[in-house]
């Protein structure tokens, strides 16, 4: 399928670009007035993610207001453990809770990999989204596929919600039962695998693994229990598709860079990119990875919240010692939050495409 703009794919050749593409973490989402009238439509968070037409709305919100050059599926990383039967629900204003965490030897003997039929309802959204991107048969930019990493998701599983303080339960088990532990991974390499293959089916142009909690580990534990099953997907994805950008995004594991950059065997000039936090650095990230790895990020989704000259001062200052022209994808360092202003996403999507080079 032929691209209106494909900038972002671009950015995974040894291209220099005339500027670096842009999106944003997030970027459909409640810091957005049209996107709460639409999940307000649909009756839920839950709801929306499981209507494909207002997931395909709600994908193009950003898209028509901003000139972003990437598109991502609307839903969410607890979909893959919620298919798993651990029953997920959102309350108002809260975060995630699971109604049935993997608490004891018994649960995590008794969890299995998902039948892919229950999660037909995501590869349906990425279809959908991915027609509403296209017309007389050009696609306006490429679709973004996700899944949460398998630690991130076993993070969720484990603990049953969120975590204020390093997801204690869940690091316990890792720490006391590795052997539980490595069965909960397991399982979810062979969930996610499959669901991103899935999605890649469906029309997914390049892939995204969210590692959002990988970095509450120490680093030797977050190269095995985090970093090391994100490779094994990545590895099987290549495989099967050697073209498909795949970016690994770990917060907070700048430690492990040169490790992240490191490709399977047998698919050394796979496309690969790497999340950098809004904690990390753009140039310090680049020495550790070298020329052949795609980097992005990572400025502070607070700008969002800020003004227009703190906003350009800052982006002189992260992108300083770094050439935004090569294999470089400018987004922010975590997902936006509620209280963005919509008209500073404009002004930062708008300095971003006039950079200086
Ligand atoms: O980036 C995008 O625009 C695509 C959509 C997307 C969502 N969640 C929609 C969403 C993506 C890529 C995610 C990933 C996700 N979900 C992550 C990893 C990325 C990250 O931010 O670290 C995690 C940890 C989750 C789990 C999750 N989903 C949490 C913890 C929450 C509640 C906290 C919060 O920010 O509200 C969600 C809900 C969620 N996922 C919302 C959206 C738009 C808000 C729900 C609402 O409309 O009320």
């Amino acid at each position: 399928m032929p691209f209106k703009n494909d900038l972002f794919l671009r950015a995974f050749t040894d291209e220099v670009l005339p500027r670096p593409p842009i999106w944003l973490m997030r970027q459909a989402g409640r810091y957005l007035p049209e996107y709460r009238a639409t999940r307000a439509r649909a009756g839920s968070f839950l709801d929306l993610c499981h209507s494909p037409s207002f997931c395909a709305e709600v994908l193009l919100q950003p898209l028509d207001r901003y000139d972003l050059d990437a598109a991502i599926l609307f839903s969410d990383i607890l979909t893959v453990p919620d298919a798993m039967g651990l029953g997920l629900s959102f309350g108002v204003g809260e975060g995630p809770r699971f109604a049935h965490p993997l608490r004891d030897e018994a649960a995590v003997k008794a969890l299995a990999v998902p039948d892919m039929v229950r999660l037909q309802y995501v590869f349906d959204a990425v279809a959908e989204c991915k027609r509403a991107l296209t017309s007389n048969g050009v696609q306006r930019v490429p679709l973004i596929g996700f899944s949460g990493s398998p630690f991130t998701l076993a993070c969720y599983m484990i603990e049953g919600g969120g975590s204020g303080d390093g997801f204690p339960i869940t690091r316990r088990m890792l720490l006391s039962r590795p052997d539980l532990f490595q069965r909960v991974l397991d399982i979810n390499v062979d969930a996610v695998t499959a669901y991103l293959r899935g999605q890649v089916q469906a029309g997914a142009d390049a892939l995204m693994l969210f590692d959002t909690w990988g970095g509450v580990l120490a680093p030797r534990l977050y190269r095995d229990y985090s970093l090391a099953p994100m490779q094994r997907i990545v590895a099987r994805l290549n495989a099967e598709f050697p073209s498909l950008p795949v970016i690994m995004f770990s917060r907070g594991a700048a430690h492990s860079f040169d490790a992240m950059a490191a490709r399977p065997a047998g698919a050394a000039g796979a496309p690969l990119g790497l999340g950098v936090d809004w904690q990390s650095d753009l140039a310090s990230a680049r020495a550790a990875v070298g020329p052949g790895v795609t980097l992005q990020g990572n400025f502070d989704p607070l700008l969002l919240t800020t003004d227009e000259a703190t906003i350009r001062r800052e982006l002189a200052a992260a992108l300083a010692g770094f050439d935004p022209r090569r294999r470089y994808i400018a987004n922010l360092g975590h997902g936006i939050t509620p209280d963005a202003d919509p008209a500073l996403v404009g002004f930062l999507v708008n300095e971003l495409r006039t950079l200086p080079v």
